[in-house]
């Protein structure tokens, strides 16, 4: 089983680390544009192998897709990061070319593949990624949701001192900084609705710090984030190659789901092997469902740009 990760910037690199460890592939091949970061990175994460005890044989590649041929999934990190002060946003029209044209040729090896995106803005370019190869809608999956949930689980272990693995938490709708939207009135502690244990001010404290998650971050590194993304990713690939059915928010192509139409947006999904295979519905309120529509109004002006 192979799988691919194009881009080898530190978000691209860190989810094929996180990919080789877990040892679900038995191939996995990791691109760049520029020439020689990809080979380095990946003999470098080889020689990772004897140290960790995994059997994944990483190689590298500039540009040539052809070394990507028969991936069943292929990660698409391309793209410009975000600099301090920046919002996703204000990357579309680069990354689009670029998400564009990495889409174009990786489907020519691996036609087949499932598409993963985690490029910036991630709603924006999951939708480009959809539209532009003509997939089947499942096999085109936004990895924002799934790394939004894990800060929010993050942020309230904080305010509760557990481990963040404790808990159950989803951020569903846009990845953005104010378009997404954590679910505090379904998140639980050990089964416990969080409410229990935190009051009003507190629970808001984790939603806010949550939606500004990824700008703090920026703020301090002065880049994007990569640890969190590219784990996120890395756990997108496992549940598909698992094929663990397991639930994750994820940016997909809505149908009339949660009041929703051509858009792809963050909602509750199940993973398996054959790329999101199910919407599962969270029977939001009409708070919730209100901020849902918010979001989708956000991330559609986002994508009328393209
Ligand atoms: C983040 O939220 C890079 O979008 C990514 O950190």
């Amino acid at each position: 089983m192979k799988v691919t990760v194009v881009g080898a910037g530190a978000v691209g690199a860190t989810c094929a680390d996180n990919i080789a460890r877990k040892g679900i592939c038995t191939e996995l091949v990791l691109l760049d544009i520029k020439e020689g970061i990809a080979e380095g990175k990946a003999q470098d994460m080889m020689q990772t192998a004897a140290l960790l005890g995994f059997e994944t044989k990483i190689s590298g590649s500039t540009n040539d897709y052809s070394k990507t041929a028969n991936s069943k999934v292929v990660v698409i990190t391309s793209g410009l990061p975000r600099k301090p002060g920046m919002t996703r946003e204000e990357l579309i029209s680069v990354n689009a070319g670029i998400v564009k044209s990495v889409c174009e040729n990786v489907l020519k090896y691996s036609p087949d593949a499932i598409i993963i995106v985690i490029s910036n803005p991630m709603d924006t370019m999951t939708y480009l990624a959809l539209n532009t190869t003509g997939l089947p809608k499942n096999r085109i999956i936004g990895m924002g949701g799934t790394l939004d949930s894990s800060r929010f689980k993050f942020q309230l272990s904080q305010r509760l001192h557990c481990s963040p693995s404790e808990l159950n938490a989803f951020v569903i709708g846009g990845h953005g900084d104010t378009t997404m939207i954590p679910l505090i009135r379904l998140a639980t502690w050990k089964n416990e609705p969080i409410d229990n244990f935190l009051n009003e001010q507190e629970q808001q404290a984790a939603i806010a710090d949550t939606m500004i998650g990824g700008a703090t971050l920026t703020k301090l590194i002065g880049t994007s984030a990569w640890y969190a993304p590219g784990a996120a990713g890395a756990a997108l690939v496992e549940a598909i190659i698992r094929d663990t059915k397991s639930l994750h928010t994820c940016c997909v192509a809505l149908d009339g789901e949660y009041g929703q139409k051509d858009i792809c947006l963050g909602v509750p999904v199940i993973i398996g092997e054959n790329g999101w295979e199910r919407i599962v519905d969270f029977n939001l309120n009409s708070d919730e469902q209100e901020k849902f529509a918010t979001s989708a109004e956000a991330v559609r002006s986002m994508n009328s740009i393209l």
